[in-house]
């Protein structure tokens, strides 16, 4: 058997061996969560590390620099999102029947979690569980938790290596469903990708939808979705209104700039919502319902947040690019740059300069995740890059 070993940082990849289509696909078991550890077995993240946020650019973890928009912090700060917080099954502030509304769906639709992580989780917990056969099948790098909870309940998972222009690659994705369908607990499709920030055009959502087994379920994480300017992505959302086995997650912690407060939901049919509420809480704090419901209707705030990402991003890639570095065509609050050299090289340089940056995605080890901060913090970042970059690399050229 031939056995192919990918490094991975902060996690055992054991990679089993290839599977029928094709010498690239790995089939990894207990894979941990890159970064803060993610033992199979022991649950998931360690605590993540406290950080003076008063000092350092915080551009590491894709949230919004802009704080909490003055109409959610007021609906969190108004009285009424407070008079039943004594009680289990308070009021939600008008928020299931705000997301009906923006998506034109029922409240069946709909499930809450505390951040979309939660949901990420259950979801993984709900479509795994009952056969010990069934894998997560998605691309590599992603966002890593359905992989992780996979591994913490035993369950492996097939991912397919990103094409060479660092799209996903949704034709091998249908082959493997449709070669391997009875091992297929459920398809992971980031849009926009992270940590590429690059979208999957809705032709080709289409194409996977329409060419894999009709009752194969498909979660399509749209947690960046509101950052997306190019005509050729759409939300998945209409998938799930013609009644396919489609889960949509969103998440408050980005646009809506509550990442510390933590709401995310998901939209599918019904059937599939009752299978995953039994993994999840069913609980998150009445404030944030509050504050997720205006920030539905707070479109000035979500367009200005938008406005200013776009300016910032653009104005860094171009400062980038204009010194020679690659830059991955992001349509998200995030980018990838490529250094020619190893991210674990770099990322201490940057710490020591009060700028923290993304942890390298395995096998993309020589392209740095910024996330896009306010202007200031990124002229701290491009202050930062040139230095470090002035040094001669310590590691040689070429991704793992
Ligand atoms: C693609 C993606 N999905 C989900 C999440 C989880 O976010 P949260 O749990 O804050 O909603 C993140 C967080 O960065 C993410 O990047």
């Amino acid at each position: 058997m031939a056995v192919s070993r990918r490094r991975f940082v902060g996690g055992i990849a054991a990679a089993l061996g290839y599977i029928s289509v094709g010498p690239d696909v790995d089939l990894f078991a207990q894979q941990g969560r890159g970064g803060r550890a993610g033992v199979p077995g022991q649950g998931g993240r360690g605590p993540r590390q406290l950080v003076d946020l008063t000092k350092v650019a915080k551009i590491n973890n894709n949230e919004n620099p802009y704080g909490v928009p003055p109409a959610v912090r007021a609906a969190m700060d108004d009285p009424k999102a407070w008079e039943w917080a004594n009680r289990y099954g308070a009021p939600d502030g008008g928020l299931s029947q705000a997301i009906q509304e923006l998506h034109g769906v029922k409240a069946e639709n709909i499930i809450f979690g505390c951040g979309s992580g939660e949901l990420l989780s259950s979801i993984t917990i709900a479509m795994l569980i009952g056969d010990p056969k069934k894998k997560v099948l998605g691309v590599n790098p992603t966002y890593g938790d359905p992989y992780s909870k996979a591994a913490q309940i035993g369950r492996e998972t097939i991912r397919v290596p990103l094409n060479k222009d660092y799209t996903q690659n949704i034709p091998a994705i249908i082959d493997i469903a449709n070669k391997r369908a009875a091992e297929i607990g459920f398809i992971y499709i980031v849009n926009p990708n992270n940590p590429t920030g690059m979208i999957v055009p809705k032709a080709q959502i289409k194409q996977l939808l329409d060419g894999i087994p009709k009752d194969m379920p498909v979660l399509i994480d749209e947690a960046y979705h509101h950052f997306v300017d190019s005509p050729d992505y759409e939300s998945s959302m209409k998938y799930v209104l013609e009644g396919r086995p489609v889960i949509v997650c969103r998440t408050f912690s980005k646009i809506a700039a509550l990442a510390a407060m933590r709401l995310g939901y998901g939209i599918a049919p019904p059937e599939l919502i009752r299978k995953v509420r039994t993994f999840t809480t069913g609980s998150q704090s009445i404030t944030v319902k509050f504050g997720g419901a205006a920030s539905v209707k707070d479109t000035a705030g979500q367009a200005k947040t938008k406005a200013l990402n776009k300016q910032v991003r653009d104005d860094t890639i171009a400062k980038l690019k204009a010194l020679g570095h690659e830059v991955l065509p992001s349509e998200a609050n995030f980018f990838m740059v490529g250094l020619k050299r190893e991210v674990s090289e770099v990322a201490p340089e940057f710490q020591k300069r009060d700028v923290l940056v993304g942890r390298p995605f395995a096998p993309m080890t020589q392209h740095l995740r910024v996330s896009v901060g306010t202007q200031a913090e990124m002229d701290k970042f491009m202050a930062a890059f040139k230095e470090i970059m002035a040094a001669p690399a310590k590691t040689s050229a070429g991704d793992k």
